[in-house]
């Protein structure tokens, strides 16, 4: 077996939320949970979605039309619409080669650490999606974890209320950095002058940043970059993580891409240049058969003028969630930091509340799910996430029972 599964902390975190939530509910079977913890969207796909689907289905039902196995990094109707919509209206150009369509941004951005050295030091910021860190610790490159949690391999950036959770440039040298803008969990955004500092620091460093962009369509303010590759410099360093999981609710329908330009270079273990673009096809033509046809149609339908439309009232929904959260709980007395350009909010727990507290406390009291800032590293100690992908009608009802609880 695999030992460096062993030094990994208990379970995955949404798991182990799961586990608590689903044990609170088999012995209080009357309490109506409000599920605010895993940022898994609720309302259903848009029309123009569904009607690709249907579409493309009856398509495998005709001998004409069937398709067996596609192109390995995507169809080309999808990842043309992907280089026009996402990527041309922002003047980022790319090749379609260089766009690789997958089943999630989880699965790519844990599967991504492979066609790296095995000894690589990596950098995170700390909370952090636990993906990041886990899939590195699974693949030996995290070391062992001290009583806090850190691992010892790990280069950690905290970002906290005391510095604007931006993190601080690696004070040692680094090989590769995950950033995830918007961030999850804490909602804060990079400004175009910090990302340009870390892309400069990457090409001194020749380091490589893994640009998890999975929820740049709920940036609201017009000066934060939604793609990496609106930063000079990027292609050299940068890949990056798109999903439409959060963007048209495919987070039971399963389909994302990554970008891996092809300036993008490692060193092999003589320094010489190897094109980690070339790296990532061989692993995906490998590992991986492709998102299913209708899949990539229903994806495709998102970028048609009507998808567009439908895509953005759900997120304005979303995000008004967000304000309603915010809000309310700004006004139950709480600092609250994000949902202002993310579905994350991210919440300052009262004194003498650690993560988790306040985690048993919101179960136990306002039935209320959130997910514990500890969960997401040693500095999300303190804080408490909450999601907006909640019905209007879940958001208001749980900032109500929230504030009832806190008042006592
Ligand atoms: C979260 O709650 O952090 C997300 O749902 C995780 C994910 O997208 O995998």
């Amino acid at each position: 077996m695999n030992d460096d599964y062993l030094k990994l902390g208990s379970g995955y975190l949404f798991s182990e939320i799961a586990r608590r939530v689903q044990a609170f509910q088999a012995g209080h079977p009357q309490a109506k949970l409000i599920r605010l913890g895993i940022g898994d969207v609720t309302q259903p796909l848009p029309a123009a979605v569904i009607t690709g689907l249907h579409a493309a289905v009856d398509e495998m039902a005709r001998a004409e039309t069937f398709r067996g196995y596609g192109p390995e990094t995507g169809y080309e109707f999808l990842t043309a619409a992907i280089a026009k919509r996402d990527y041309g209206a922002r003047g980022v150009s790319l090749a379609l080669d260089e766009i690789f369509v997958s089943d999630g941004a989880k699965s790519d951005a844990a599967n991504i650490q492979e066609i790296f050295a095995a000894d690589c030091v990596v950098a995170l910021t700390d909370p952090v999606y636990p993906v990041y860190l886990d899939s590195n610790v699974m693949a030996g490159r995290a070391g062992s974890p001290d009583a806090s949690g850190r691992y010892d391999r790990v280069v950690y950036l905290p970002c906290t209320a005391e510095n604007g959770f931006e993190p601080a440039l690696p004070a040692r040298p680094v090989d590769l950095i995950y950033l995830c803008y918007p961030n999850n969990p804490t909602g804060s955004v990079l400004a175009r002058p910090a990302l340009q500092r870390w892309v400069d620091w990457a090409r001194r460093q020749s380091a490589v940043i893994l640009y998890d962009a999975a929820y740049e369509a709920y940036i609201r303010d017009p000066e934060i970059p939604h793609s990496i590759y609106e930063i000079e410099g990027a292609r050299e360093v940068a890949i990056e993580f798109r999903s439409f999981s959060k963007s048209a609710g495919f987070t039971g329908t399963r389909c994302a891409f990554t970008v891996v330009p092809k300036e993008l270079e490692g060193k092999d273990a003589d320094g010489q240049p190897v094109s980690l673009n070339a790296l990532w096809f061989r692993r995906m033509s490998t590992k991986f058969n492709g998102v299913p046809y209708v899949i990539q149609r229903a994806a495709a339908a998102v970028y048609t003028d009507e998808g567009r439309r439908q895509t953005r009232a759900i997120i304005d929904a979303y995000m008004d969630n967000a304000r309603i959260i915010r809000q309310g709980l700004e006004a139950a007395g709480l600092a609250v930091y994000g949902g202002r350009n993310a579905p994350y909010i991210w919440v300052k727990t009262p004194p003498g509340l650690s993560s988790w507290d306040f985690f048993d406390k919101l179960l136990n009291d306002a039935h209320v799910v959130g997910t514990p800032g500890a969960g997401f590293g040693p500095s999300g100690e303190g804080y408490f996430r909450l999601t907006a992908f909640g019905r209007r009608e879940q958001a208001e009802e749980a900032v109500g029972r929230i504030k009832a609880r806190l008042a006592l």
